[in-house]
C-alpha cells in the first residue's frame, strides 16, 4: 500500500502536543445539549445566533421544496438559479459595491479571486496574520508575497516604497476582524497606503459580516472605504449561519472573475437550501439591523470579566476574544478542564495560529446572555490560573 510513511508524520505531531481530531457534536450554536447537560459552546461562530433561526430555516426550506437538494451543474452551466442572482444583488447592494458573486465557501471566493488579482508578474503584501484561505490562494496564484507586521502600517508602507519600481500588478490583503486575534485592521490607513502606491486592496471581512457596520454590512462600509478597497470578501457560514462565501466588487471585476476564476468556474453551484437560507439571515439582519451592536456590547462586557480576572485578551475588540495559553499541552488541558465544567473553549494551535501561542479561541454569540456571560469567566479566569 506504501502507506508506511503515515504513522511517523502522526506520532511526529502527537509527540509535539499537535495530534488534531474531529469530534461529532450533538447540536451546533452558542448553547447546547451534550448527554441531556446544557453546555456553553464559545467556539462556535454562529455569531447572531441565526442557525435555528425560525425564519432562516424557512426561507431555506422554501428553496429546498422549491428548487430540490443541489444545483445539479456549475454556474456556468445550468447551475444560477434565480435565488444565486438575487442573493448576489442583495449582497452587492448591502456591502456598497456594484457587484458580488457568491463561491461555494469563504475559501473558495479567497482561493477563487486572488489568483485572477495577481499572478506571477505581480506582488502581493499580505498582513502576517491574514488566514490559510488567503495564503494558499497567494500561493496558487504564483504572484511573489510579501508579508508585513500585523497590523503595522509603517512596515507595510517600507514594504511598498522597497518594491516601488515593480513593473507588475501590486495587491494589498488583509482582513478587517481577525478570526484569531479578534483586532481590528487600521482600514483606513492602508487604504490610503494602497492607493497612494497603486495597489489593490481586499478585504476578508469574514468576521465582520453581519457583526459589524450598517445591518452587519461589514467595517469597510461603516468606514465609507468601499471606494477605496477594490474587494470586500466575505462569507456566509459564520454570522449568517449557513454555508459559503462571496466578492463585492465593481461590475467589471466581478465579469472578469466569472469568466476566469477557476474556483467558481470548476465546482457545482451552491446548493438552493444554502441560498435560500443565507436570503433568510440578510432578512433578519435588515428587520434587526442592531444585532451586532448588541453582540459587541456583550464582547466588550465579557473581556472586561476576564481582564477583572487578570487575563489578557490581546488586542481583541469584536466578539472573538483570544486568551493565549503558549504551551499547546497546556492549552488543550485548560479546554479539557473547561469541557468538563460545561463549557466548550476549543484549543487552537500552531499552525493555525504562530508557534509558542497556542490560545482558547473564545467566540461570543448572541445564545450567550449576560449570566452566562459572567458564569463561563471565571470558570475560564480559574482553569486558566490553574
Ligand atoms: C478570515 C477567514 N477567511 C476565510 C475563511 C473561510 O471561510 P469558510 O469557512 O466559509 O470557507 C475563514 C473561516 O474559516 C476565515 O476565518
Amino acid at each position: 500500500m506504501c502507506e508506511n510513511w503515515i504513522q511517523p508524520i502522526l506520532d511526529e505531531a502527537q509527540s509535539r502536543g499537535l495530534e488534531r481530531n474531529a469530534h461529532a457534536y450533538p447540536e451546533v450554536g452558542g448553547k447546547i445539549k451534550i448527554d441531556g447537560r446544557d453546555v456553553l459552546n464559545f467556539s462556535s461562530n454562529d455569531y447572531l445566533d441565526l442557525a435555528h433561526h425560525r425564519h432562516v430555516i424557512d426561507r431555506s426550506r422554501e428553496a429546498l421544496d422549491k428548487y430540490g437538494i443541489g444545483s445539479t451543474a456549475s454556474r456556468l452551466v445550468t447551475g444560477t438559479l434565480p435565488i444565486h442572482e438575487e442573493l448576489e444583488e442583495r449582497l452587492a447592494k448591502e456591502k456598497g459595491y456594484e457587484a458580488a458573486l457568491v463561491f461555494g465557501s469563504g475559501y473558495l471566493a479567497n482561493a477563487g479571486t486572488i489568483p485572477v488579482l495577481a499572478d506571477r508578474n505581480d506582488l502581493i503584501f499580505a498582513d502576517k496574520l491574514v488566514h490559510a484561505s488567503m495564503i494558499d490562494a497567494c500561493k496558487l496564484s504564483g504572484a511573489k508575497l510579501i508579508r508585513f507586521a500585523h497590523n503595522d502600517v509603517q512596515d507595510l508602507e517600507k514594504r511598498l516604497e522597497q518594491y516601488s519600481t515593480n513593473t507588475g500588478r501590486s495587491l494589498v490583503i488583509t482582513e478587517s476582524v481577525f478570526s484569531m486575534d479578534g483586532d481590528i485592521a487600521p482600514l483606513a490607513e492602508i487604504a490610503v497606503l494602497a492607493e497612494k502606491h497603486g495597489a489593490m486592496l481586499m478585504v476578508d471581512e469574514a468576521h465582520a459580516s453581519g457583526t459589524f457596520g450598517p445591518n452587519g454590512a461589514g467595517l469597510i462600509r461603516e468606514h465609507g472605504l468601499e471606494g477605496s478597497v477594490t474587494v470586500s470578501m466575505g462569507t456566509l457560514s459564520k454570522a449568517l449561519a449557513g454555508y459559503g462565501g462571496f466578492v463585492a466588487c465593481s461590475s467589471l471585476l466581478r465579469k472578469l472573475l466569472v469568466s476566469s476564476s477557476r474556483a467558481f468556474i470548476y465546482t457545482t453551484a451552491p446548493p438552493p437550501a444554502v441560498i435560500g437560507g443565507a436570503l433568510g439571515a440578510m432578512d433578519v439582519l435588515e428587520a434587526s439591523p442592531r444585532l451586532g451592536n448588541i453582540l459587541q456590547a456583550n464582547a466588550d462586557y465579557f473581556r472586561s470579566l476576564l481582564h477583572e480576572g487578570g487575563l489578557d485578551t490581546l488586542q481583541s475588540q469584536s466578539q472573538i476574544i483570544p486568551i493565549v495559553i503558549g504551551d499547546n499541552e497546556k492549552a488543550v488541558a485548560t479546554s479539557k478542564l473547561l469541557r468538563e465544567q460545561g463549557i466548550i473553549a476549543a484549543a487552537i494551535r500552531p499552525p493555525t495560529v504562530p508557534s509558542g501561542s497556542a490560545r482558547l479561541r473564545l467566540s461570543i454569540t448572541l445564545a450567550h446572555h449576560v449570566d452566562d456571560l459572567e458564569c463561563a469567566a471565571k470558570a475560564i479566569v480559574d482553569a486558566v490560573k490553574m
